[in-house]
C-alpha cells in the first residue's frame, strides 16, 4: 500500500478501528501525488467535532475526582487521535518532502495511534467509551495557517508536542498523587515517546529553516500568534526532556523564561 492511500484512508475512516489501523510494514511511497490539503477528518458519529458546544476539560487536578477522571482521559485520547490525523494530513500536504521526513511522520503517526489506543483501553477500565463526551478540534483548527513543512514542525512538534512534555508529566504526577497508577503509566509512555517526537521536529526545523537563521526568531515567526512559545510549555517546565530532545540550551532558556498562557492547562 502507498503512504498516500494509507493517510487518506485514516482521514476518511468513519470507525475508530479504521482510524487506529496501524500502517502496514511494507508501505511504499512511489506515488506521493500532488499536494492535498484535507480540510477536516471524517469521524465516527460519536467523535464528530461539535463546533457549537464548547467542550470543557477539567485541569490535571481533576484526576483526583473519580467523576472527572474519565473526562480527562477522554480528552487525552482525542488529543492523540488528532495528532495521528495531523501526521496523515502532513503526508498528504507535503508529498515533496524527503523520504526520511515522510518515513518519520509514518512512524510517529503509528505511535500517536498507539497512544490513543492506550487511553481508549484505560477509558474502558473506567467504564467509558471513546465518544461518551464531546471532543474538540483544537489541533485541526490550526491547519489553515500551516502552509509549509517548516510551519508544520513548528506548530505541531515545537508547540503542541513540546507543551505535552510538561502536560504529560503534570498529568502523570496528578494521576499518581490520586492513586491512579494505571493512568500514570500510560502518561509515562506518552511522555517518553513525545520526547522523541519533539526531537524529530527539532531535527527537521534545523534542516528546513533558512541557513544561519536564528532558532528562536525563526520559530516565533513560523508559528505566529497565538500559537507562540507561550503555548509551547505548561505551568511546570521539563528542561530535562527538552535537553533529551536535542533542543539547544539557548532555545530551552528562552522557552523557560516565557510565561505560559495556560497555567495548569488541560489537554483540549
Ligand atoms: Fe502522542
Ligand atoms: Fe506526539
Amino acid at each position: 500500500m502507498e503512504i498516500r492511500t494509507f493517510a487518506l484512508a485514516l482521514l476518511e475512516a468513519s470507525t475508530l478501528e479504521g482510524k487506529l489501523r496501524p500502517p502496514p510494514a511494507d508501505l511504499t511511497d512511489d506515488q506521493p501525488g500532488a499536494p492535498l490539503r484535507v480540510q477536516g477528518p471524517v469521524r465516527p458519529p460519536a467523535l464528530r467535532h461539535d463546533p457549537v458546544r464548547k467542550v470543557k476539560v477539567p485541569a490535571a487536578e481533576g484526576l483526583r475526582d473519580p467523576a472527572q477522571r474519565p473526562r480527562i482521559v477522554h480528552a487525552l485520547a482525542n488529543h492523540e487521535l488528532q495528532a495521528a490525523e495531523l501526521f496523515a494530513w502532513a503526508l498528504l500536504a507535503f508529498p515533496e518532502m524527503p523520504a526520511a521526513f515522510r518515513r518519520g511522520c509514518v512512524a510517529i503517526l503509528a505511535e500517536e495511534q498507539a497512544h490513543c489506543r492506550l487511553y481508549v483501553e484505560r477509558l474502558a477500565e473506567l467504564e467509558h467509551e471513546f465518544g461518551d463526551f464531546g471532543v474538540t478540534a483544537h489541533f485541526w483548527r490550526k491547519i489553515e495557517r500551516i502552509l509549509t513543512p517548516l510551519e508544520f514542525v513548528c506548530v505541531l512538534g515545537l508547540t503542541f508536542e513540546n507543551a505535552n512534555l510538561d502536560f504529560a508529566g503534570e498529568h502523570a504526577a496528578a494521576a499518581r498523587a490520586a492513586g491512579d497508577e494505571a493512568t500514570a503509566r500510560v502518561l509515562d509512555v506518552v511522555h517518553a515517546d513525545e520526547t522523541r517526537h519533539v526531537a524529530f521536529a527539532w531535527r527537521w526545523f534545523q534542516r528546513l529553516k533558512p541557513a544561519g537563521a536564528d532558532d528562536w526568531e525563526t520559530y516565533c515567526h513560523a508559528v505566529g500568534a497565538p500559537h507562540g512559545p507561550e503555548r509551547a510549555r505548561g505551568a511546570t517546565f521539563d528542561a530535562v526532556a527538552r535537553h533529551a530532545a536535542g533542543l539547544s540550551p539557548e532555545f530551552i532558556e528562552r522557552l523557560e523564561a516565557t510565561t505560559p498562557t495556560r497555567p495548569g492547562g488541560a489537554p483540549r
